[in-house]
């Protein structure tokens, strides 16, 4: 069973000046106390439900995926942000690097998979170019069911296998909410496959629920371990949880006004992706739940170890001294390999070295280098990468960020500053309802020609 580790020695005053020490961690823990205080109680109420997925019952799932893990050669995810990260994430650390030009037999006879997130021509052209529409399976996920870009791209895909498939039914399944919304009434009504979004799973926390469960059970990704590393956080980690949470609001409370997410290990570059929303999104908040002006939250940065070394790092040392990094650590890598090194004198210090093992290194040696420049540093440590550990990192993250909003009474659920973006963009499309906000749109867009050059 795979352990996960939280080591805090570079973060600890012991080490590093400006560090935590014990009294100021006990202190700090209490702060998460009340964070996770507060979580448990939405989460009796039942307006959180992100620490129950782990229970998810797959059975169903697991039946209706072996149709489309046999029947088809690729698989399009609908859906953005919270309804598309976590399935990124999923496949970037479970399945291969390059799985989609894979061989069908060397994929395990599964589906390739494509995400169609954005609403980037190229992007959606180019996946319905390499796709046909008589082999392929699409999963759309929308919450809200109400999502511009996904109903954008699925209008296109829509298109594609009505003029080339006979029963539309067979290539498409729903991921919405159970009870409302365009999405569930056009399912509804055309009698299509759904799973369910509880109302009470918001996007950024919906990863182990259908919204990642449904296209990884597709992709033959074993849901139910991924589950169970969850499930072991609830168990076992809370105290790492809370460990971390303080740190983390130590930090933020000593000024450090960046997050720098980096894994040494390529796997878990969608994971930072998936993790930067999450902090981000729950975390950004202008006013209190009761309604204060508090401006909180830090910036979460994506960063992958070793390649960030070569790019980054640089600033993390000498540019101003205002970030935490988190590291994440494999003990063990899949596919590990040793070099010979031995056909020219300059590199025959890499003989016998593996890659893995000169990947940890660096990470050590990063570590080191940031503690010498006063960069407080944290490492999160995976014996191997699977969906097990995965399911840890998953929850890990899931706690952490709405213990922190909680513990200085935000809330982390919701996300107010995206909307005005959203309603401009209906009243720029001419969207029913949203006349006023075109109008407004219009008085605020004004541009100077002397200022453009
Ligand atoms: O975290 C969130 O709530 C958002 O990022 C949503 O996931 C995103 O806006 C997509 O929403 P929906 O699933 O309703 O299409």
């Amino acid at each position: 069973m795979a352990k996960l580790t939280c080591d805090y020695n570079f973060a600890a005053s012991k080490n590093l000046l400006g560090g935590i020490s014990e009294e100021d961690l006990q202190a700090y823990k209490k702060k998460a106390a009340l964070g996770y205080e507060r979580l448990q109680a939405m989460v009796n109420d039942g307006k959180v439900g992100f620490p129950h997925l782990p229970k998810y019952d797959t059975t169903e799932l697991k039946e209706f995926a072996k149709d489309v893990k046999t029947n088809f050669n690729d698989l399009i995810v609908v859906g953005i942000g919270g309804s598309a990260l976590g399935i990124e994430a999923v496949v970037n650390a479970v399945l291969p690097y390059g799985y989609n030009a894979m061989s069908y037999t060397d994929r395990g006879c599964l589906p390739r998979v494509w995400v169609a997130d954005n609403v980037d021509p190229s992007k959606i052209q180019s996946i319905l170019k390499i796709c046909t529409p008589e082999d392929t399976f699409a999963v759309v996920i929308s919450k809200s069911g109400n999502t511009v870009e996904t109903a954008e791209n699925y209008s296109l895909i829509h298109e594609w296998f009505k003029s080339n498939v006979q029963d539309l039914k067979k290539h498409i399944v729903v991921v919405t909410d159970p009870n409302k919304g365009p999405l569930r009434e056009y399912a509804t009504q055309n009698n299509l496959k759904t799973f369910p979004i509880e109302a009470s799973i918001g996007g950024r926390f919906s990863v182990m629920s259908p919204v990642g469960l449904v296209p990884a059970a597709f992709l033959g990704i074993d849901i139910d371990k991924m589950l169970a590393g969850a499930a072991s956080i609830t168990d076992e980690g809370i105290e790492q949880v809370m460990t971390l949470a303080a740190i983390y609001l130590y930090f933020m409370d000593k000024g450090k006004s960046i997050n720098v997410l980096m894994p040494y290990s390529s796997r878990l570059d969608k994971f930072a992706e998936w993790f930067c929303q999450l902090w981000g999104e729950s975390l950004g908040k202008k006013y209190t739940m009761d309604g204060k002006e508090i401006t909180f939250g830090t910036t979460p940065v994506r960063t992958v170890g070793a390649i960030d070394q070569h790019s980054q790092i640089q600033l993390f040392r000498e540019g101003p001294l205002d970030k935490v990094v988190t590291f994440i650590g494999l003990e063990t890598h899949d596919n590990d390999v040793s070099v010979k090194g031995d056909f020219y004198e300059a590199f025959s210090y890499l003989n016998g070295l593996h890659l893995g093992k000169l990947l940890n290194s660096e990470l050590k040696a990063t570590e080191a280098a940031l503690l010498t420049s006063k960069v407080p540093s944290l490492k999160i440590g995976l014996n191997i990468l699977d969906e097990y550990s995965l399911g840890q990192l998953f929850m890990l993250f899931q706690y952490i960020v709405p213990i922190i909003g909680l513990s200085v009474n935000i809330n982390p659920f919701d996300q107010p500053g995206v909307e005005e973006a959203k309603e401009y963009a209906y009243g720029m499309m001419n969207r029913t309802g949203f006349e006023a906000k075109k109008t407004q749109f219009e008085e605020i867009y004004k541009k100077d020609d002397a200022f453009i050059i």
